[in-house]
């Protein structure tokens, strides 16, 4: 360990994007909360899984026990990764949206009429369409409304739509589009104490900060691997006592307490796991603790990550800082979330709308220029709705991470002045 234990590591930006050989590429990339880019470690454990051990699991022979032992590893990682070692698993799957479907498909199951599924207008729609499902099973939808001008929750308004009915509240920790951050841990005992679950959408959260199910005591928390700098997966924390009364949907012959596998149906990619098995490697350089226990995913502590995303999270202050300043600058820029860059409100991942200016024509001027931005509702369809956002063409997202920096922020700002000083 280097320096004071308290003060979060500042590594040196050039030093972090080193580890990230894309970025290297033609595009600045700035739309990270799509996706974000993998640092070398995890590209070369998946080159090394797919050329040394590609076979299938539990054969008896060398390679299928090293494939083995590595899918059980990154099951064990991703369980310290969120902190939720010994009070619960993560069940890994293609994408979070079908891990969402899995588990609203086990959850249906249990369904009485009459049951209440709250669902949040400001969700991503992977949290909301495998909900209203449940309709059909006789659930009642409760919706936990936004206010329709700055698309925020109160939780005033969770409160009034929370019964003794209630079995899950399905909501974001961030909505992907806003940027803010919701109090889960107050929601959480929130509707514990009405003797519901809740369904967390953490995707948009976990590539800046690090995700703690065992202080947030969720009972459900989902993200995407492919946005926390590893392979294309999708990730779901389910605490032992809320998946232990759930039946999985893998086959029939493969016992109820076998979790993750009865919940990970057809079993999980292979090259995936060996990739998320590297990804200390990049946490404990962040962290500035590269000893080889901190950087090994078998041993890689949940304190290896909070110090890993405390550097995240101070090398992103000052790019959404400026990012928000810039585009706040413009009269007839509308920042769509919160303007404040306070990283404890929001992330950086900032959505604006012009007042004349289709957002078609700013994502076509920044792509022109070499700066990768997008336009859309990216899923969060029924926000926009609210917002009175139309969802086509929608809003213009630019998202950073960790390894994005003022100077980025600022070469964007320049191409579109003209244009968003209209
Ligand atoms: C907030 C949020 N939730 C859910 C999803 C869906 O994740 P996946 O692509 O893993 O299904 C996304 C994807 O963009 C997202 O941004």
């Amino acid at each position: 360990m280097t320096g004071n234990e308290n003060m979060p590591h500042l590594p040196d930006i050039e030093a972090v994007r080193a580890h990230f050989p894309s970025l290297a590429r033609e595009t600045v990339l700035l739309e990270n909360a799509g996706g974000s880019q993998v640092p070398l470690c995890v590209a070369d454990a998946i080159r090394d899984h797919l050329l040394n051990d590609y076979v299938q699991l539990g054969a008896g022979y060398p390679a299928s026990d090293r494939a083995t032992a590595t899918v059980e590893r990154a099951h064990r990682f991703m369980d310290r990764f969120v902190n939720g070692e010994g009070i619960g698993r993560v069940i890994l799957g293609s994408s979070c949206t079908s891990l969402m479907h899995v588990l609203a498909h086990s959850i249906a199951r249990t369904i009485r009429p009459g049951d209440e599924i709250v669902v949040c207008q400001q969700g991503h729609e992977a949290n909301i369409g495998c909900w209203l499902e449940l309709e059909r099973h006789g659930a009642v939808i409760r919706w936990w409304r936004v206010n329709p001008e700055s698309g925020s929750l109160a939780l005033e308004d969770l409160e009034s739509v929370l019964s003794e009915r209630t079995r899950i509240v399905a909501f974001p920790h961030v909505s992907n589009l806003l940027g803010e951050i919701v109090d889960v841990q107050t929601v959480t005992a929130m509707v514990h104490a009405a003797g519901g679950q809740v369904v967390v959408d953490g995707v948009a959260y976990a590539p800046h900060r690090a995700i703690d199910v065992r202080a947030w005591n969720v009972d459900f928390y989902a993200w995407s691997t492919y946005k926390v700098y590893g392979p294309h997966m999708g990730a779901l924390f389910a605490r032992h006592d809320a998946i232990g009364a759930l039946e999985g949907p893998n086959h029939f012959f493969i016992p109820e307490d076998e979790i993750p596998y009865k919940f990970e149906l057809g079993g999980v990619s292979h090259e995936g796991c060996a990739g998320l098995c590297a990804l200390p490697r990049l946490l404990a350089f962040l962290a500035g603790d590269e000893s080889s226990a901190a950087a090994d995913a078998e041993t890689c502590d949940f304190k290896v990550v909070q110090r890993a995303f405390d550097a995240m999270t101070s090398l992103e202050a000052p790019v959404q800082e400026r990012l928000l300043e810039r585009l706040g600058a413009h009269q007839s820029v509308r920042i769509i979330g919160p303007l404040s860059g306070d990283t404890a409100v929001r992330v950086s991942t900032v959505s604006m709308v012009h007042a004349t200016l289709d957002p078609r024509r700013i994502v076509e001027i920044a792509c022109s220029a070499g700066f990768g931005i997008r336009h859309g509702h990216m899923y969060a369809y029924r926000l926009c709705e609210q917002m009175q956002i139309a969802p086509v063409p929608g809003v213009v997202r630019i998202s950073a991470v960790h390894y994005n920096t003022v100077s980025e922020v600022d070469g964007l700002c320049d191409v579109l002045e003209e244009s968003l000083a209209l």
